[in-house]
């Protein structure tokens, strides 16, 4: 890795000596993300077809309605997610290889040669706000958390619909995802050299291995709850506009 000021020499672009299929990686990265972006931003301009009986899509949670605004109410809060999403170190890696070729892969050529700055200077060290961002998920989660329990009661009474389980799955996954993070991990473990000499070391030390455990796996969540909550908008919007019928378990 070029340290930062250096100026990376130039080479051919997509030269490499990887024997491997290193391209093969980009595609699906491509595929899925830009199809997400695409129906999340219609989705999110579209302003209609997100709630049904006790759901709520995700992506309109928590549901902002004041008169003043005359655009979709999705507009309002998904700056956090988006910002959390945007601003994760799994996901810098993924679209600066995939989408900007910057560069295509580990010891692969790149298209134009460039002084090395990292991120730290703008706009790219706007990354830097992920751990603000990190606060707000974690809001976000409690209230994704109470739309999910609030999928079982359909008119005062207990039940559970496909829909209360779509949700449900949902929430587990984006939990999953925002407790792996490396900016929870280093909240709680990082600037401790020794977990005996700080306060509260013995539980630090006990969290920072739980979400350590959990960070390991940080790309396979960022994935699965990427899905989860495309579907479980698109069920809810499914449902509400009467496109199918929620089946009723209970
Ligand atoms: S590093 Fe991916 S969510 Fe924080």
């Amino acid at each position: 890795m070029a340290e930062s000021g250096t100026v990376v020499q130039r080479s051919r672009f997509g030269a490499s000596m990887r024997r491997d299929s290193w391209w093969l990686e980009l595609l699906p990265v491509v595929l899925v993300l830009g199809a997400f972006s695409i129906y999340a931003t219609w989705r999110a301009f579209e302003g209609k077809y997100y709630e049904w009986g006790p759901y709520l899509s995700p992506f309109y949670s928590p549901l902002i309605q004041p008169k003043w605004w005359p655009l979709s109410p999705a507009l309002l809060i998904l700056w956090a997610p988006l910002g959390f999403r945007a601003t994760c170190y799994y996901y810098r890696k993924a679209y600066y290889r995939a989408f900007f070729l910057d560069p295509p892969a580990c010891a692969v050529g790149e298209s134009r040669a460039h002084k090395y700055r990292g991120e730290t200077a703008f706009p790219l060290i706007l990354q830097n706000l992920h751990r603000y961002f990190l606060y707000a998920a974690l809001i976000f989660l409690i209230i994704l958390w109470y739309d999910a329990i609030r999928a079982f009661w359909f008119d005062g009474r207990f039940g559970i619909g496909v829909g209360s389980l779509v949700l449900t799955a949902n929430i587990i996954l984006l939990t999953l995802y925002t407790f792996s993070c490396h900016s929870l991990r280093h909240i709680a473990g990082g600037n401790v050299d020794c977990f005996s000499c700080v306060s509260f070391g013995g539980p630090r030390r006990t969290t920072w291995r739980g979400l350590s455990f959990l960070n390991e796996h940080h790309m396979l969540f960022a994935w699965l709850s990427l899905f989860s909550v495309g579907l479980a908008d698109l069920y809810i919007w499914l449902v509400a506009s009467g496109s199918i019928q929620d089946s009723r378990l209970l």
